[in-house]
């Protein structure tokens, strides 16, 4: 079993996948982390604007060594939209994913692509998403509890910036495969997103028998 989970950022498509996969008992990748792992090497090299370096990088990645806690900066997320944005990044990471997928226990990937281009027949497609502005609230409160300089306004304008480069790219822009099922999260909690997803997952095997 494959379950695919797209959104745009903040949607709380992580959250959601990586529950799903404890509940289901399937292996679970946050495909953003290979984005972002690329996007720090570059920064730390300092040749983020250079594309053969970029899928060198992306070339290179080692899945074991990705460090969530060091990755999910917003300045990396950031950085991952730049260099996800580049053809050459993106084929490097196909197969690794693709991998992933096809590991005998099954898994739960989230992303931009996964229902469009790296996993087409997953078992289920699930496309998360939520307003603007309540990605925003959910991202500002987050940040708030850490930095007390933390504003909205600035949260809410980095949202709007990586959708339109997320959505407008060439390459396998953020787009909702038209099998997906949508989940619009911005009237839901955690629990609430929790349950609607797994009823979509239920009804969705049970249509595939
Ligand atoms: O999901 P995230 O915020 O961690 O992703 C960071 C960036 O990486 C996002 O703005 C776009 C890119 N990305 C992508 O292009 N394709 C994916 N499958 C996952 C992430």
């Amino acid at each position: 079993m494959i379950i695919a989970i797209d959104g745009p950022a903040a949607s709380g498509k992580g959250t959601l996948g990586k529950r799903i996969a404890g509940h289901l008992g399937l292996a679970h990748l946050d495909t953003g982390l290979l984005y972002r792992a690329v996007a720090a090497q570059c920064l730390a090299r300092g040749v983020l604007d250079d594309v053969a370096a970029s899928a060198e990088a992306a070339r290179s990645l080692d899945v074991g060594t990705l460090d969530p806690a060091h990755l999910r900066t917003g300045a990396l997320g950031e950085a991952a939209s730049v260099v996800a944005a580049r053809r050459e990044v993106r084929a490097a990471l196909v197969d690794l994913q693709r991998r992933f997928a096809a590991r005998p226990g099954g898994a739960v990937l989230d992303g931009r692509d996964i229902g469009t281009v790296i996993c087409p027949d997953a078992t289920v497609k699930l496309f998360v998403t939520a307003s603007p502005e309540v990605r925003a609230e959910r991202r500002f409160k987050e940040l708030a509890a850490r930095d007390p300089l933390a504003s909205y306004e600035a949260v809410l304008a980095d949202i709007h910036k990586r959708d339109a480069r997320d959505s407008g790219r060439a390459t396998a822009p953020l787009a909702r495969a038209d099998d997906a099922i949508l989940l619009d999260t911005s009237g839901l909690g955690i629990e609430e997103a929790f349950q609607a997803a797994l009823d979509i997952i239920e009804a969705a095997r049970t249509r595939r028998g």
